[in-house]
């Protein structure tokens, strides 16, 4: 299907402002199964690259996987080829405990995993698709969708294989891979501790 560009009378229209998409974003781990229409994603897309980047270099590039058997077959690859830290959950003061009992679905029934990959990975690259990452999470939100980044499908999605199955370029490195659809229900809040405060003066 040709994909043309998205005008501002069809993008979805914002159903908040940032500081309540902030404060509403959660991390959703449960879907229906509604699928993502083109002007949605792109509208996320065109928010991302709004975000800061070092030297303008806009390094980020995008793919969309809505297929749900490349998405079962990823998830199966990133259980299997689990590492060490990848199994263990870390806590803040502490060593590696070895205790994660990974998920069926890495990507948790979601319409759609955007990978957010980085183009020639220079000193702040990944800074830079990090702040893409949150800007297409925060412009979900506030369009009514929920997002998740799924950190354990980072080393999958730069194996060699996955990378030639998918048609990604050598030189690209996945980053920051986040699902999107419409979420099922409400997703409590996990409570944050108050701003540490090192210095002030
Ligand atoms: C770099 C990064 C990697 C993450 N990886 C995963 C993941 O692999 N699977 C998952 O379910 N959640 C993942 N998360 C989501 C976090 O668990 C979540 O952000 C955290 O528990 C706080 O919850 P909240 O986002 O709802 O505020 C990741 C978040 C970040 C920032």
């Amino acid at each position: 299907m040709e994909k043309t560009a998205v005008s501002s009378e069809v993008a979805p229209k914002v159903l908040m402002g940032a500081r309540d998409a902030i404060y509403a974003r959660r991390s959703v781990r449960d879907y229906t199964e509604q699928t993502l229409s083109y002007e949605i994603i792109h509208s996320l897309l065109e928010a991302a690259v709004q975000a800061p980047t070092a030297v303008d270099e806009q390094p980020w590039a995008f793919a969309v996987i809505e297929n749900k058997d490349t998405l079962r077959r990823l998830s199966d690859t990133a259980r299997e080829t689990m590492n060490d830290v990848e199994r263990s959950i870390h806590v803040p003061g502490r060593k590696m405990v070895a205790n994660f009992t990974p998920p069926d679905d890495f990507f948790h029934g979601a319409a759609a995993l955007i990978v957010i990959y980085g183009k020639d990975m220079g000193p702040f690259v990944v800074a830079d698709c990090w702040l893409a990452a949150e800007n297409l999470m925060l412009s979900a939100c506030a369009n009514g969708l929920g997002t998740c980044v799924i950190g354990l499908a980072v080393s999958v999605l730069n194996r060699p294989e996955w990378k030639k199955e998918l048609g990604i370029a050598d030189d690209m490195t996945a980053v920051a891979p986040i699902i999107v659809g419409f979420p099922s229900g409400f997703t409590k809040p996990v409570r944050r501790k108050e701003p540490q405060i090192l210095l002030w003066k």
